[in-house]
């Protein structure tokens, strides 16, 4: 299919003046407390207008523990250092995704990034994998796990927010992600080095950018970056930096929440700048409803002058076509717009 969005990286970054604005930075310690409560009213207005305006916000007191974000980060940069024998010892395939990959395709175009995934325990619910740990822990996997549950928490007060300000009870979206959520955590390593500049890859295209523009698939993503910087997400025509913030999680809407809210919240378009003094880290997990949720504009957003903008998709199906684009040999990356009626 051709790709509508080719052109986006031949425009501007915002990079002073009128033009350069922040994501908004939202306070969400009531929010954290209790979603449906007259004190979190300012941080959902605050999300809803993110969402609506940028499809991206970072969040302050989000309640996930300092000490378990620096060990997270320790595990993370010990896993990479390691010699790519010993990654690639767990590497991911086509029939299991979890583990450690080198030759991210966004778009069909290589990233200079490595990566590493798990997900929850046990057989996944949409390929039957389960996760692939280093022989070697040290603790790895138990801390991996710990901040993929302290994150799962943020998403789902994050859900909340998001139904409360469309208009619905706080607690609809729960029964989608509470008990077999399908969302998964990827450590991201942008290195200055190219990862594959010496080996047997050498033949495919440069990797220019770090990742390549792209939505998100899910619902919402709950990102932790170092201080290094090269994020960026689309608006108006610009691009604009997402500064590092210490201590901040950067949020960001995905594909699912565009349809489910009927397009009132945007799923943003992002990219990574390729690194070229610091090697950068960053750490997202995607939130993602259980594979057989259909998902489809909710009550509150469709009406007589606003009818459904989308066909109903089941997120395993979807996910599964998205997964595929990432293998050069299995076609181009499917698309949400694709869905559109
Ligand atoms: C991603 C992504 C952003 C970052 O992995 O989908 O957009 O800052 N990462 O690494
Ligand atoms: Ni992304």
């Amino acid at each position: 299919m051709e790709d509508l969005l080719e052109d986006l990286d031949t425009y501007p970054v915002a990079e002073s003046g009128e033009v350069a604005e922040q994501v908004p930075v939202i306070d969400v310690r009531s929010l954290v407390k209790d979603a449906s409560s007259a004190d979190a009213r300012p941080a959902v207005d605050a999300i809803a207008a993110a969402c609506r305006d940028w499809g991206f916000f970072q969040v302050i007191n989000h309640g996930v523990p300092e000490d378990l974000i620096t060990r997270t980060w320790e595990q993370t940069r010990r896993f990479f250092a390691q010699p790519v024998e010993a990654k690639e010892e767990i590497i991911r395939s086509r029939e299991n995704p979890w583990g450690y990959f080198n030759n991210e395709l966004t778009k069909n175009q290589r990233d200079k990034k490595e990566v590493f995934d798990f997900t929850t325990e046990g057989r996944d619910s949409i390929y039957g994998a389960e996760n692939r740990w280093p022989t070697v822990n040290n603790g790895f996997s138990e801390t991996l796990c710990e901040f993929r549950d302290a994150c799962t928490e943020l998403g789902l007060t994050l859900l909340d927010a998001f139904c409360v300000g469309l208009d619905l009870p706080a607690d609809l979206m729960r029964a989608d992600f509470a008990q077999d959520h399908t969302g998964f955590v990827r450590l991201n390593y942008y290195p200055v080095e190219d990862p594959l500049g010496a080996s047997n890859f050498a033949h495919l295209p440069e990797a220019d950018l770090g990742v390549h523009h792209h939505s998100d698939a899910g619902a919402l993503t709950v990102l932790l970056q170092d201080d290094v910087g090269g994020l960026q997400v689309f608006k108006d025509d610009y691009w604009h930096n997402v500064v590092p913030l210490p201590g901040a999680f950067v949020i960001n809407t995905g594909d699912m929440m565009q349809v489910w809210s009927n397009d009132v919240y945007q799923a943003a378009v992002h990219r990574v700048l390729a690194m070229s003094q610091l090697d950068r880290y960053s750490i997202p997990f995607f939130f993602n409803p259980s594979a057989a949720t259909i998902v489809e504009p909710l009550s509150s957003v469709v009406g007589e002058h606003r009818p459904p903008r989308y066909a109903p998709i089941q997120w395993a199906d979807y996910r599964g076509k998205r997964t595929d684009g990432d293998y050069a040999d299995y076609g181009a990356e499917v698309q949400i717009a694709q869905y559109r009626l």
